[in-house]
């Protein structure tokens, strides 16, 4: 059985990984089966998706592979362009202006350009910290950040393995929630969870009843939204709360800021996106079969930031707005630190800063695809740069 209700898989068309990653590939495969032989001949979509992405020494982020800009599979923000953590260190002034504490807690910091970034128009800034559910990538972090920062702003940075006690500050999690593991449903007049078996030749989909969670988010869905049409496949990613619930607990007074692409939930689940928003990303292609290449590939779900923001308000987050990436950058001045920066650059400096510019912001590149949500717990800080147009709130 294929995930995909219209069998979609261009697996053919992905180029073949060399002999070493097949090797790494096989590790990982062997320790996914021998999990699923311990559960009695199958596992959950989100477990298999929490190993080929997460388990030590072997997942996609935990292990070797490249994973970010042109030598990876995919690109994110803070690979395209400086601006973006331009734009969100202007985010932070405005916000330690108004007497936030001058820390900020970096979920998910990949290869450690945000992190860079963002430091060097900070000086104000007392802790940067970084959590990162991947040791392999903490420590490419710190020797990227020891590379390219002063030694003053270095030791600003302290790596974490749990949550800090008691944060007072700002987070920040850039395309952090789209990794986080997902639940697959299928509907066939019933709802049906999907999980992972293993033949003795490869893994293959496995229908089981949902566990009572599954089972009663997708009844809030089909209440808020109607019925969903037979043959309908998506996803539930049951993390946010855990997540914010844990952020709740450590943090004193925060700002949260969650940039990812996602929808609102109307979107997330109309029934013309039957095939959910599960994507894999390998080498720069995209393509829809998670089963292949555990461990070499991206695995990857949209974010429904309503469920978020449900998640957040029912943990003790205030709601304080969610924009497009776009309106975001522009609010905390993109375009004019990109006149500022090409003015100072040659011909070819300032090409690269236009299309810079455009990938961030453009509606069909990131400009609208990614939004970004801002939650405060224990203080009501302004900020307008999350305001809807149009909107007085
Ligand atoms: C798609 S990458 C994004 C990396 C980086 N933020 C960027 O924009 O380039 C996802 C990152 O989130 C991390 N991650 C996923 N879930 C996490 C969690 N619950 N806590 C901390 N880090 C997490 C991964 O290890 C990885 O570094």
């Amino acid at each position: 059985m294929d995930f995909r209700c219209d069998s979609d898989s261009q697996g053919q068309e992905l180029p073949a990984p060399d002999a070493a990653a097949i090797a790494h590939s096989s590790r990982l495969i062997e320790t996914i089966v021998a999990r699923i032989e311990q559960r009695g001949g199958v596992i959950g979509f989100d477990e298999y998706m929490r190993m080929a992405l997460y388990q030590p020494g072997l997942g996609y982020y935990s292990g070797p592979a490249p994973k970010f800009g042109s030598q990876g599979d995919f690109i994110t923000a803070p690979e395209i362009s400086p601006l973006f953590g331009y734009c969100l260190a202007q985010q932070a002034t405005a916000l330690f202006d108004q007497g936030c504490a001058r820390s900020i807690l970096e979920f998910g910091a990949g290869s450690g350009k945000l992190c860079a970034h963002v430091l060097s128009h900070l000086s104000m800034l007392e802790r940067y910290f970084i959590l990162d559910l991947s040791a392999e990538l903490m420590q490419r972090q710190r020797d990227y950040l020891q590379s390219r920062l002063s030694a003053e702003l270095f030791h600003k940075i302290e790596w974490l393995d749990s949550l800090p006690e008691d944060f007072d500050g700002i987070v920040i999690a850039n395309e952090v929630l789209d990794a986080m593991p997902v639940q697959l449903l299928r509907k066939q007049v019933e709802w049906f969870e999907l999980g992972v078996g293993f033949d003795g030749e490869g893994f293959h989909w496995q229908e089981f009843d949902p566990g009572d969670s599954a089972r009663d988010a997708i009844r809030s869905i089909e209440e808020r939204l109607g019925e969903l049409p037979n043959n309908y496949c998506s996803e539930l990613n049951l993390n946010y709360a855990p997540w914010l619930r844990a952020l709740a607990q450590s943090c004193q007074r925060v700002v949260i800021l969650i940039i990812d692409y996602g929808y609102e939930q109307h979107d997330y689940y109309h029934p013309s996106r039957s095939q959910g928003t599960l994507t894999c990303h390998y080498q720069h292609r995209v393509h829809s079969d998670p089963l292949i290449y555990p461990g070499l590939q991206d695995i990857t779900a949209f974010v429904d930031f309503d469920a978020c923001a449900d998640a957040a308000e029912a943990n003790g987050f205030e709601l304080t707005g969610m924009v497009t990436q776009a309106q975001f950058l522009f609010a905390n001045g993109l375009l004019e630190e990109a006149q500022r920066r090409a003015a100072e650059g040659d011909s070819i400096a300032q090409l690269a800063i236009s299309q810079q510019v455009r990938m961030l912001s453009l509606p069909q590149e990131m400009g609208e695809k990614f939004k970004v949500l801002a939650l405060q717990k224990n203080i009501e800080l302004e900020m307008p740069a999350l305001r809807r147009e149009g909107s007085h709130g």
